[in-house]
């Protein structure tokens, strides 16, 4: 089993590069299916979750052609099957994008339900509240487990048409936006999604698929608008052009925030390049609560604004309470890393999680390593240590892992993370990355 293995305790210094936001690239892949041309991606993450979507899309019969590092040339025009393979269903959340893809592609879509953090109940009823809208019908194939149990295994959509209609979601949530966008965007007429979610890879995905010819608007509000387009053809293509559109997914706010983090827990200074400064407003502002000086600055060629993130070595920081929200709130993704940062800061500090029901698994990870938190039923409590030793821990999530490294960086002493396969998933090349800025850090195959 790999592991990381951190020697803590070292000042993070330097530059270091965010890249492209897995929670966009994981919807833009499957959007692919809805163009009736290629087109390139490029900024693609190098993390697990990108792998097994582009599996998926080579076993539904794309072609998937790498260019360079993080450059993919995709071709849906052969696609003829509408059915996700199970097994790669199974190993990730976004592979629900595919039926919102696949239905708005062919009408049809038959996938497993789909895997990722165990963060509690995860369902996805907004999701066929969006498809059954336009004019799907969904059926729950249902399976029993080993004591009896009724579960649900898969899920198939089927539609005769798909019309325009007016989707007002019940819950704010990623997906189920995501998936409405899918689904319609070639649906016969107009459709109206109300109480949607507002995330930066919502926007982008309305972003690529404009691009690509789509008529969407109002991405990034609560209300978005989309006038179905039966072919999406890339604008420059509908001009008689044959240059292939080529979309550079959005930087990884996420990733971003876990760079503003470890440089603020290890008292670091560090200049992160390649971030929208917007997208990290309500993150640099808690960091700011604790003393944690956030600026926007020029970058040295003057070709982009990067976010600096610096405290001074012997500063002690301070307290700040945190309550996780949809967009434009503070992340939910976010949440473990804060926490991390909080166990070390004078005073008590209080986190309310309203997104997800059971994401403080980390908890008791972080407290092998000296960390006093109470937990609640929605929320913790941090009481602030001077400082965190080293000790053996898992990663129990994709967010949750990066934590850990949060937490190995910034204690005395040695870290050995293990099941690193979550963190895999979503940060690209972590370890070279955070080496990259004096990190002590090892990745250990064994
Ligand atoms: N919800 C429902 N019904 C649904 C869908 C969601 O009740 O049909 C509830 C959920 O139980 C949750 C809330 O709505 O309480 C929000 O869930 P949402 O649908 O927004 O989450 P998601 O789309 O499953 C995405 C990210 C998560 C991130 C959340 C919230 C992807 C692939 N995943 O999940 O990312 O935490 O949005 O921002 O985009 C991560 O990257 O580590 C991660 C877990």
């Amino acid at each position: 089993m790999d592991k990381f293995v951190i020697e803590g305790g070292k000042r993070l210094k330097g530059d270091i590069y965010v890249s492209g936001a897995k929670n966009s690239v994981v919807a833009l892949l499957p959007a692919t299916l809805l163009l009736d041309v290629p087109c390139v991606i490029e900024n693609v993450p190098d993390i697990s979750d990108v792998e097994i979507c582009l599996t998926i899309l080579r076993e539904l019969g794309a072609s998937v052609e790498k260019l360079r590092e993080g450059t993919y040339r995709i071709s849906t025009l052969d696609v003829t099957s509408t059915e996700v393979p199970a097994e790669l269903a199974r190993k990730m959340r976004a592979s629900y994008y595919f039926l919102g893809a696949l239905l708005g592609r062919s009408h049809r879509a038959v996938a497993a339900m789909p895997g990722g953090c165990n963060l509690g109940e995860r369902p996805i009823d907004q999701h066929l509240l969006a498809f059954e809208a336009l004019g799907a019908e969904t059926t729950l194939i249902k399976k029993i487990d080993n004591d009896g149990t009724a579960y649900i295994d898969a899920v198939e959509l089927k539609a005769e048409h798909l019309y325009g209609s007016n989707i007002s979601l019940n819950v704010v949530s990623v997906g189920a936006t995501m998936n409405a966008i899918l689904a319609a965007v070639k649906a016969e007429g107009i459709t109206v999604i109300e109480n949607c979610a507002r995330e930066p890879h919502i926007v982008d995905l309305a972003n690529f698929l404009n691009y690509m010819g789509a008529h969407i608007s109002g991405a990034g509000t609560h209300k978005i608008t989309i006038e179905g387009t039966p072919v999406l053809l890339g604008n420059d293509a509908l001009e008689g052009s044959v240059e292939e559109r080529i979309y550079s997914v959005v930087p990884d706010q996420i990733e971003a925030g876990t760079f503003m983090v470890a440089a603020a827990a290890t008292r670091g200074d560090v200049l992160i390049h390649g971030v929208i400064p917007h997208h990290m407003k309500d993150i640099a502002e808690r960091l700011q609560e604790c003393g944690v000086t956030v600026e926007e600055v020029e970058s040295a060629d003057r070709q982009e604004v990067c976010i600096r993130v610096s405290v001074s070595e012997n500063r002690r920081l301070h307290p700040t309470n945190i309550k996780t929200e949809p967009y434009p709130g503070f992340p939910t993704d976010m949440q473990p890393q804060m926490a991390a940062l909080l166990c070390i800061v004078d005073g008590q500090s209080n986190i309310s999680e309203q997104v997800w029901e059971d994401r403080f698994r980390y908890v008791a990870e972080l407290r092998r390593m000296g960390a006093h938190i109470n937990t609640t039923h929605d929320g913790a409590i941090i009481f602030g240590v001077p400082g965190l030793h080293g000790a053996r821990v898992k990663a129990c999530d994709l967010r949750a892992g990066a934590a850990m490294i949060i937490a190995g960086l910034a204690a005395e002493g040695t870290t050995e993370i293990t099941d690193i396969y979550h963190i895999e998933r979503g940060y690209s090349h972590i370890v070279d990355k955070l080496r990259g800025i004096g990190a002590d850090m090892k990745w250990i195959s064994e």
